[in-house]
């Protein structure tokens, strides 16, 4: 979508928020005026914990209006275009929603569009109650630029648990186990393996959970740093293997996005979905209950992690707005009111595990004993300009289904990050 076309999209998205404090008068010294909030966060679930955390900002400053820019599609999919043309025209928004890691810092930081947030995570003690590990992909020379709001886990198999008792089946934890679900459930007339491709991202995240099914935490973690070549024999493998799992899929894949896929596991049509947790947050919201989960074919123990968090652009027309909003989203108060809602976990360590759902109850088990890797699509594991790369190689593979010709375009992606030879 063309820029200036873009940006009437986000207009058109924009609602404001009641101003619930506005007519309670402000309190002496409280902020006041207008916080404008960008993210994508426009689907079930998404939107409630949005919601859930402007409530929490709310009962702390009453008088401050909210302005919700939302821009929808999945996984930032319009979105970040509406972010550069506004960042780079100068019109930042307030505070804006990015991947911790290399989206954060390479996109926004090493440009300079950042203002660093160092010491209020001092002041507010959040280097003690956020993981080193994540603290480490939100800093740049000796700096902290962004503030965490929760922890995603992208590679799950999300199942209808009807259709798979139904069958005498059970949630495949393999490829070959997933190939025997798969077939079984063909010929009993549902969608073995549901899928929405619409908006380009869907496809490379579920190939994302099958490289690391193939390659194992290592070989993955180093198709990204260098170590593991994408010229090798285990990458043709996992493309193949996503090949054969793509014969499974609805044929109206292309017209659906992540959500319309999640549709055929809520109305009992579809059986398997591979897609982050943030389906857990639309399940709840849809009050879709007969639904499992085990971890992608071959990622047991392993976890595929990304987090959503919000800055200070040097721009923003509301610092101190934006400095109230960063402190509410660092909270425990604000984590516990968000994540519940959105399918994720607290990055802080100390939420109470008795407001989460069993799944992320579940999950936030393996958070402290799995082995952590970077998503590509959602922004932790590579530069941004690799990850695009990478994203539309393996959008085009599900219509050409051209395994050497992916593997050499997704060595080229490598290769024009300067990652490769
Ligand atoms: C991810 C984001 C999640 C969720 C998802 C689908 O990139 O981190 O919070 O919103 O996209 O839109």
């Amino acid at each position: 979508m063309h820029g200036g076309v873009l940006y009437r999209v986000v207009i058109a998205f924009m609602l404001t928020v009641t101003v619930s404090g506005s007519w309670l008068g402000t309190s002496r010294g409280a902020p006041a005026g207008k916080l404008e909030i960008f993210s994508w966060w426009t689907a079930g679930g998404e939107a409630d914990a949005l919601k859930a955390l402007f409530d929490t900002y709310h009962k702390r400053y009453p008088a401050v209006q909210i302005v919700n820019a939302t821009v929808a599609g999945g996984a930032g999919t319009n979105a970040k275009a509406v972010l550069k043309t506004r960042m780079l025209g100068g019109d930042a928004p307030d505070s804006f929603q990015v991947h911790a890691g290399h989206e954060l810092i390479d996109t926004w930081v090493r440009s300079g569009y950042m203002a660093p947030l160092t010491d209020l995570f001092r002041s507010e003690g959040w280097t003690k109650v956020m993981p080193p590990g994540l603290i480490e992909i939100l800093s740049y020379k000796g700096d902290i630029w962004s503030v965490p709001v929760n922890i995603h886990r992208a590679n799950i198999l999300w199942y209808n648990k009807k259709i798979l008792s139904d069958a005498h089946l059970m949630p495949p934890t393999t490829f070959d186990e997933f190939f025997k679900v798969a077939g079984a459930l063909k010929t009993k007339g549902v969608v073995p393996f549901a899928l929405g491709d619409k908006e380009g991202w869907e496809a490379g995240h579920a190939f994302e959970t099958v490289l690391i099914g193939t390659l194992g935490a290592d070989g993955y973690r180093g198709l990204w740093t260098g170590k593991t070549a994408w010229t090798s024999s285990k990458v043709t493998a996992a493309l193949e293997t996503f090949k054969k799992m793509l014969s499974y899929t609805n044929t109206d894949h292309a017209a659906l996005t992540w959500d319309g896929a999640g549709e055929y596991l809520a109305g009992g049509k579809g059986a398997m979905m591979i897609m982050g947790d943030w389906a857990n947050g639309w399940f709840t919201s849809k009050n879709v209950k007969d639904y499992g989960w085990v971890p992608a074919p071959g990622n047991a123990n392993v976890y595929d992690a990304l987090s959503d968090s919000f800055g200070l652009p040097k721009k923003a027309r509301d610092r101190d707005n934006v400095m109230a909003w960063l402190r509410a989203l660092g909270s425990r108060e604000g984590q516990e009111a968000f994540n519940p809602l959105k399918g994720s976990i607290c990055a802080r360590t100390d939420c109470s595990a008795s407001l989460f759902s069993p799944y992320q109850q579940w999950t936030m088990t393996h958070w402290k004993t799995d082995a952590i890797v970077p998503s590509v699509i959602h922004g932790a594991a590579a530069s941004e300009g690799w990850a695009t790369g990478y994203k539309d190689a393996i959008a085009l593979f599900v219509t050409s289904r051209d395994t050497a010709g992916t593997q050499k375009a997704l060595q080229k992606a490598c290769a024009d990050a300067g990652m490769c030879k």
